[in-house]
């Protein structure tokens, strides 16, 4: 999870255009050929300001506009037609840019030849053709809403950095938004300068800069190749030096763009939820405060200072308990009444901390706490519930987080236990059968059928990722651990018991249990 994630990251995002649509690509229709009499027309014609192409005024259509957007769509594609407001919303704001940029559309079923040439495998597909030229287009990789769309074109029909030649051309260059990020080359035919130039063009959303002058390096205190992030808050400025043997990382540089564009304190709102999340830092430490109370609001000055030293590595993000957001209290087993306090979780392995109680908030305070938990000093916190008092009452026994250590791994006993979340159907439709089994061996004094609803109970020796999960712990000092995932019938279950924990056979390969709606931590990366 690094640099290789980030630039999946962009792969997938740049696929998902291709992949949309796929579902009814094969259902491709003939083109009426005949209903057209006499030569065809290279003639273009325009609807809401888009030009509407075919094989026979494509060529006509390059040659007049010097940047073309081709939409390839499909009449049917029900992605094609959510775009389509976006799409003409877009055309009428490039209206008045330039002539030379025009937004066009192909009727994909229609055109077999064009989609054909140009290798459309999916609706819609957009390609972006330069100078006239029909050959290799570009894949349009940016956002699918009108401002998105014009903001990529723009990129990419100007120099997509801003060539600064003078300090004062600089300094107003970095005053005139929050964030700017300027290459300084000395060279600026060097190889570097491209890549550095093909991420300014994919990311549209960040203002880039570009020079080579020897006043500039000086006077922004440089000696080598370095992209600087400029940003009117936190550290103010972020330098990311170009190796200067493996040259510029592409994926690096598109990671620390990411990094540094970020506050380093974050509030959590239905705004900022996707941004911490897509900002790929996989520890969170959060702060719940009540925002109305100014005892809560003054923790923000110590949160702030302890957050410079762990940027990149953990994200520091405030949760006002007085907002919306009961689902964050809910998801961390909290009450409002807890605030101010801290939590702090792993958003991968969705192991999450709590401090010290006793322990007052502060920059100091909080700084050992994220140092303790990267160093491993810190164990997770687990959820648990309370032992009910009947657990042993019935011939299922009921497990929670606090009494599974002590049944599972007794020496003494073989014990199987069901690992299910109460709203999953494959537990539903196996719990008379789990009920029956516990049933029938419910006299042999060295075997244990148990349950454990892994939604509210969280264990230390491993993580439930699929429900329901079979774990059979026999008995024994070693603590070993089988996980059965044979078929799940009374049958099969008893030959597993008598067997001493093994079949004779495995009789058939686990359903694969998905992934998503496992436990909690898809619900909290969708909504936190
Ligand atoms: C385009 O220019 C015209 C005339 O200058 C103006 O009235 C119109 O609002 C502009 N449209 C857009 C989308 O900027
Ligand atoms: C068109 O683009 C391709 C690929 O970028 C290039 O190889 C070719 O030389 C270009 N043709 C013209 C006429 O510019
Ligand atoms: C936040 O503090 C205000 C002021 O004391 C209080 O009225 C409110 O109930 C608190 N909100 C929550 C969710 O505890
Ligand atoms: C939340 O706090 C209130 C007041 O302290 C308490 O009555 C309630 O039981 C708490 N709820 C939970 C889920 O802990």
């Amino acid at each position: 999870m690094r640099l290789d994630s980030i630039l999946l990251f962009f792969l997938l995002t740049v696929r998902a255009w291709a992949l949309d649509g796929e579902e009814g690509g094969e259902k491709e229709a003939k083109a009426p050929e005949e209903a057209t009499a006499g030569p065809p027309s290279d003639e273009l014609l325009e609807e809401d300001d888009i030009l509407v192409l075919t094989q026979h005024n494509l060529d006509r259509a390059l040659r007049e506009h010097r940047y073309l957007l081709v939409e390839f769509y499909a009449p049917w594609c029900g992605h094609c037609k959510a775009l389509a407001p976006e799409y003409a919303k877009a055309a009428s704001l490039l209206k008045n840019e330039s002539s030379e940029l025009k937004l066009a559309k192909v009727d994909g079923p229609a055109e077999k030849e064009l989609v054909e040439e140009f290798g459309v495998t999916g609706y819609p597909s957009l390609k972006f053709f330069r100078d006239g030229n029909r050959s290799q287009p570009v894949e349009f990789t940016g956002p699918r809403e009108a401002e998105g769309i014009v903001r990529w074109l723009k990129r990419r029909l100007g120099p997509s950095a801003t060539h600064l030649e003078t300090e004062a051309e600089a300094a107003q260059f970095i005053d005139s938004q929050d964030i700017v990020i300027i290459g300084f080359f000395k060279d600026l035919q060097d190889e570097d300068v491209a890549e550095f130039l093909a991420i300014a063009e994919d990311v549209v959303d960040l203002t880039f800069g570009l020079t080579d002058r020897p006043e500039l390096f000086q006077k922004y205190g440089l000696s080598k190749d370095t992209v600087v992030l400029f940003k009117k808050f936190d550290e103010g400025r972020a330098d990311f030096p170009v190796d200067e043997e493996l040259g510029l990382d592409q994926p690096d540089l598109t990671r620390f763009l990411v990094i540094h564009s970020m506050h380093l304190v974050t509030e959590f709102n239905s705004q900022t939820s996707a941004k911490i999340f897509g900002a790929r830092i996989l520890n969170h430490l959060l702060l719940f405060i009540n925002q109305t109370l100014n005892s809560h609001r003054e923790l923000l000055k110590d949160f702030q200072e302890a957050a410079p030293p762990f940027r990149g590595e953990v994200l520091f993000v405030v949760v006002d308990v007085a907002g919306e957001n009961d689902h964050v209290l809910q998801y961390f087993g909290m009450n409002a009444t807890d605030a101010p306090t801290l939590r702090f979780i792993n958003v991968e392995t969705t192991k999450k901390y709590v401090p010290n109680t006793e322990e007052e908030i502060t920059a100091a305070s909080i700084t050992t706490f994220c140092q303790d938990i990267l160093s491993g000093k810190v164990k997770p916190h687990l959820r648990s519930q309370e032992i009910p008092a009947d657990w042993d009452q019935k011939p299922v026994k009921v497990l929670v987080g606090k009494n599974f250590e002590q049944v599972a791994f007794d020496e003494t006993k073989n014990v199987f236990v069901k690992f299910y979340a109460p709203w999953c159907t494959h537990c539903k439709e196996m719990a008379q059968t789990w009920e029956d089994l516990a049933e029938k061996y419910k006299d042999h004094e060295d075997i244990i059928i148990a349950e454990l609803d892994s939604t509210a109970n969280e264990l230390e020796a491993f993580a439930i990722r699929g429900f329901p999960t079979l774990k059979y712990f026999p008995a024994g000092p070693d603590r070993k651990v089988i996980e059965y995932k044979s078929a799940r019938d009374l049958e099969t279950f008893s030959k597993f018991l008598d067997n001493g924990g093994v079949l004779p056979e495995p009789e058939q390969p686990e359903v694969p249990l998905p992934e998503a709606g496992t436990n909690d931590s898809k619900a909290h990366k969708d909504e936190l």
